[in-house]
């Protein structure tokens, strides 16, 4: 069995100062950096979330994790090298964020420049979900959410909503939590 350790990461919601600090890059590839990506994975799966990035978790680290339906992903340090001109809107929700959902424009294929855990530089082409995934975590690591991009009367209206939910932290059926 593998040793655990790092301790298990609770989610942080929103308005935790966390997710609106930025991260750090990573800079020592080792058995605790490993061990943080295992538990964000945890987590993730734990809340049904299909991405997650470290300051959700309360680590100031420049670390994302996505699965859209195509295995886990790890990006660690990642930056955006390429970005298609076209973009598509997808209604977006945030596991920081319960029962919000914005509709997000965003460019619709992208290509990342990343670390994996061992320190190895990577790369890829993104499309679908999966660049949308990946773009919202990498905003994660800038303490950039979705409510940034609505505008001030759908905020205004979403909050009477956001903080029901916030008791119930629950999302409805139809949104893609990130
Ligand atoms: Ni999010």
């Amino acid at each position: 069995m593998q040793k655990q350790i790092v301790d298990p990461l609770d989610l942080k919601t929103y308005p935790a100062a966390c997710l609106r600090t930025k991260t750090v890059d990573v800079k020592d590839f080792t058995e605790e950096t490993r061990g943080m990506v295992r538990a964000m994975a945890d987590l993730m799966y734990k809340n049904q979330g299909i991405g997650l990035a470290a300051p959700q978790a309360g680590l100031g680290l420049s670390i994302v994790i996505v699965d859209a339906g195509c295995g886990l992903k790890v990006f660690i340090n990642p930056k955006v090298v390429k970005r298609s001109r076209e973009k598509d809107t997808l209604e977006e929700g945030c596991l920081s964020l319960p029962g919000v959902g914005v509709n997000v424009a965003r460019p619709k294929e992208i290509e990342i420049r990343a670390k994996d855990r061992d320190g190895n530089v990577v790369s890829g082409k993104f499309d679908g979900l999966e660049a949308k995934a990946i773009q919202h975590e990498i905003d994660h690591l800038y303490g950039k959410l979705i409510i940034d991009y609505m505008n001030p009367v759908a905020r205004f209206i979403s909050a009477g909503r956001f903080k029901r939910e916030m008791r119930k932290k629950r999302f409805g059926d139809t949104i893609k939590v990130l």
